[in-house]
């Protein structure tokens, strides 16, 4: 199995925590955050459509030391996979819009820096002045040069004719529609909570995007009708990476109800320019976690508008024969198919082939 488990830099722990003791908090009292973290959740379940309450120090403390690290995990394997992807070509600015405390840009910049390369340039916007400065002050802590600032209409206008990847992170869900500059962007990643009706009214969007001239890179492997809102009423698309929580994140976590060894979320990467051909099409992509049922194992896969499903019988296959282990969100090739219904049979471990998370799609 190719896991794909994803981390923060240790090099934030500092700075968090810089920026938490100017509030009065501190990665030493987890006790402490994880009240601020319960208050903001309460607070998130009791207005679900409202803003976060950025000016409150409980807001900022439980955003620092819970969500961005969270948050900046998902948004870190979107940057993988766009770069695996070859999506970064020819861009050389991001936007974050609604950017909180950065998790989305920062993912993106830590991902082009480990790579060699740079963003010429960052820029972060967010209702919030809290917000931009505390994104400002973890970017520069963490050497990037960024900008933040509240932008005017036109000026985030002008922005897509740039080179532009626009991250959105979490912040689709608290738009009543997509920006109309957005249909002008060059690139863009969205990234949503990994809810039915988010990520329903994200694969939903993906008609939009193709009718704004938009190729469809990830997660999907077709520009086809999605077969979940096409032949489902209830399932959504998500992807899940394993969660290697640092220390004083544990230490908060233990103290809450809700614990996250593996993060779920809802993403599309879509470009303007033609995702290449010869990698369309060829690939499918798991969008399910395995599924034991009494000698049978079942997985759901999408390579085209059929709600399709990998299954193979572990016990028929030959003694000695490796296990078949995938894991959802990532790309697979495979041989030998034998259909039955929606049910794409396996004969073997050898007829499938998933391509490990760090490979370049060729
Ligand atoms: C749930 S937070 C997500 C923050 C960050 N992007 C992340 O992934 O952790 C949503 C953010 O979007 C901001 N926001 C909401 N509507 C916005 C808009 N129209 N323009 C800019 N920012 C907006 C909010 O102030 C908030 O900081």
């Amino acid at each position: 199995m190719n896991k794909r488990k994803i981390g923060l830099p240790e090099s934030y722990e500092p700075l968090l925590e810089q920026e938490l003791r100017k509030i009065g908090y501190s990665l030493g009292e987890p006790g402490k955050i994880a009240r601020a973290v319960q208050k903001l959740s309460d607070f998130y379940l009791a207005n679900p459509e409202g803003q976060t309450p950025w000016r409150e120090a409980f807001a900022q403390a439980a955003s620092l030391a819970y969500y961005f690290p969270l948050n900046y995990a998902r948004n870190r394997s979107v940057a993988d996979e766009a770069a695996r992807l070859g999506f970064y070509e020819g861009l050389d600015s991001l936007f974050d819009i609604g950017c909180g405390t950065g998790s989305g840009i920062l993912a993106f910049m830590d991902r082009a820096k480990q790579s060699g390369r740079k963003f010429q340039h960052a820029l972060a916007q967010d209702l919030s002045d809290d917000a931009v400065r505390l994104c400002e002050a973890l970017a520069h802590g963490a050497e990037h040069e960024l900008k933040s600032r509240h932008l005017s209409v036109e000026e985030t206008r002008e922005l897509p004719s740039k080179q532009t990847l626009v991250i959105a992170s979490y912040v689709y869900t608290e738009l009543a529609q997509a920006p109309d500059w957005w249909r002008h962007a060059e690139a863009l990643a969205i990234i949503e909570p990994s809810t039915q009706s988010d990520a329903r009214r994200l694969q939903a969007f993906r008609k939009d995007l193709l009718a704004w001239g938009f190729s469809l890179w990830a997660p999907c492997t077709h520009e086809g009708d999605c077969p979940l809102l096409l032949h489902s009423q209830k399932d959504w698309c998500h992807d899940r990476i394993h969660w290697a929580a640092p220390q004083w994140f544990m230490q908060i976590e233990k103290q809450l109800p809700m614990k996250n060894r593996t993060l779920t979320f809802s993403y599309i990467l879509a470009r303007r320019s033609r995702r290449p051909q010869e990698s369309l099409n060829r690939f499918a992509r798991l969008i399910g976690d395995t599924l034991e049922e009494k000698g049978k194992n079942r997985q759901a896969v999408c390579r085209n508008s059929d709600r399709e499903f990998f299954a193979w019988f572990p016990q028929r296959f030959p003694k000695g024969s490796r296990a078949i282990e995938l894991e959802r969100g990532n790309l697979v090739q495979f041989s030998g198919e034998e259909k039955r219904g929606s049910e794409i049979r396996l004969p073997s471990a050898e007829a499938i082939e998933e391509l490990p998370p760090s490979a370049p799609v060729p």
